[in-house]
């Protein structure tokens, strides 16, 4: 099939990228000439693994195209897909700005087109937005009804640093329409991949995409609160607690008789907060939907306080362990939201770097992912270091912000040596099993230890 994909964000891009690969002829459409180029050379624009082979591979066979002409792109394909950015507004809402944009111009194209043509949405947008928003300004700027445009709500699930994965080996495809046509056409996009696939309306389709997330969020606030806990209870940590919940069967799932265990217990970890482009945001936006529509979401309210105070919390904790921690020099490793990708968006570490240079701590980074000419962190901390070896040596502490998987496949035996004081704080619990050297001192999240928040710090 013929489809056109409006905005090559990580969505727009990973989306494209995708059909593409299964088959389909893809045009990606950006008013960025900068990013439109790349993709035209077979090369992806944003970090996500597996992303550029089959950029490279559809780009060199022709059936992945960019362009900036958003006419030629549409009037070229069967199906439009919105993935343009929804950014927050002061009070929590969604700009709709770039979505309004894109649908009028999508709307304005489709009265000069012949055929039946989809408009698909994949951004998040609240349950109403599709129709009220997408579907009224290209009714109006095509001056077509329903019998000639189909209108769909087809959200993305998709994790960064997994977003390929994710959508080629789908949990579920949700597709919210208003007809069998539009669902037919949609179902044959998809035809290919094998999971289970819902239709149903519209706002349901929004109301998934935006309770999957919430979810995942009030998931991780709880174990952070489990973790609160587990720090003024002695004998107890927060990690063996929740690997004793996750085991539950409603909670790890049971195929063909035997337990599929995770790699990693999912959601129920505890740390310095949720980050990224999507969790808070998300959360922010339902909530603000639900003071809207009158409804006491407290819940909701408390999984954002709870998120919002991590990055304290653990600069507490430190605070805590370091001594004199406004003259200490110590290392930070990881600045992303999360592995596997080179996003800062809402970062916790970057939340808990500002902390402590504002406290006066003399910082030395590390992070993989990220140079040092980032703008996001631009004169923010001391020194930038080549390697995890060089941040740590010399230092009063390290400080462990971001999971990175490096940093729990590093010899601490060799590292904890050529430290000044030998203090681990681990602000993701990605280091539980490591065997340290006799000395040295290491620090979890959610783990009860003497002196912790002894001056009574644990807001
Ligand atoms: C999230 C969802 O997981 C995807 O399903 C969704 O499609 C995507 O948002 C989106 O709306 O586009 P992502 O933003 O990539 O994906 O991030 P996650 O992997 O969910 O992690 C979010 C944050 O939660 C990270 O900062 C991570 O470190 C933190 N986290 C995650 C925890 O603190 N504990 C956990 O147990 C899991």
């Amino acid at each position: 099939m013929k489809i056109s994909v409006i905005g090559t964000g990580y969505v727009g891009l990973v989306t494209g990228a995708c059909f593409a690969h299964l088959g389909h002829h893809v045009v990606c459409v950006d008013k960025n000439s900068e990013r439109v180029e790349p993709i035209n050379q077979g090369k992806a624009t944003l970090y996500e693994p597996g992303l550029e082979t089959i950029i490279k591979t559809c780009a060199k066979k022709g059936n992945l195209k960019a362009t900036t002409d958003l006419k030629e792109a549409v009037l070229s394909s069967d199906v439009t897909f919105i993935a343009v950015g929804t950014p927050s507004n002061e009070d929590g809402s969604i700009d709709l700005r770039y979505i309004l944009q894109a649908s009028q111009e999508i709307g304005e194209v489709l009265k000069d087109k012949k055929t039946y043509h989809i408009v698909a949405v994949k951004s998040t947008v609240i349950p109403g937005t599709t129709e009220e928003v997408v579907g009224k300004a290209i009714e109006a700027f095509s001056g077509k009804k329903s019998d000639a445009i189909g209108l769909c709500m087809n959200p993305e699930f998709l994790r960064q640093g997994y977003a390929v994965e994710d959508f080629m080996h789908p949990d579920r495809i949700v597709i919210g329409g208003r007809d069998t046509r539009t669902y037919e056409i949609m179902l044959k996009l998809y035809e290919n991949l094998d999971t289970k696939k819902i239709t149903t309306t519209i706002k349901n389709a929004e109301m998934i995409k935006y309770a999957s997330n919430t979810l995942l969020a009030t998931l991780i606030s709880f174990s952070n609160e489990i973790a609160n806990i587990c720090e003024k209870t002695i004998d107890t940590d927060v990690n063996t607690v929740l690997e004793g919940v996750h085991l539950d069967r409603r909670l790890t799932p049971i195929y063909e008789g035997k337990k599929i265990y995770p790699g990693i217990i999912n959601y129920l970890k505890a740390g310095s907060g949720f980050g990224g482009s999507c969790l808070p945001k998300d959360i922010k936006a339902l909530y603000s939907y639900a003071l809207e529509k009158k409804v006491d979401a407290r819940l909701l309210c408390s999984v954002i306080t709870t998120n919002e105070e991590r990055p304290k919390h653990f600069v507490e904790l430190i605070k805590s362990k370091i001594n004199n921690l406004n003259k200490a020099h110590v290392a930070l490793l990881g600045l992303t939201f999360k592995a596997g990708t080179d996003d800062l968006r809402d970062s916790p570490a970057i939340a808990v770097l500002k902390m402590l240079c504002n406290w006066g701590t003399t910082v030395t980074v590390w992070d993989p992912q990220i140079d040092k000419f980032h703008p996001a962190i631009k004169g923010l901390f001391k020194d930038f270091a080549k390697t995890p070896e060089e941040a740590i040596k010399g230092k009063d502490g390290v400080i462990i912000t971001t999971d990175l998987t490096e940093v729990g496949l590093m010899d601490w035996a060799q590292l904890i040596p050529t430290m000044k004081h030998p203090i681990i704080l681990d602000g993701r619990n990605i280091l539980p099993k490591t065997p340290f050297p006799l000395g040295a001192q290491y620090y979890p999240i959610g783990k009860y230890t003497e002196g912790t928040f002894a001056k009574g710090n644990n807001a």
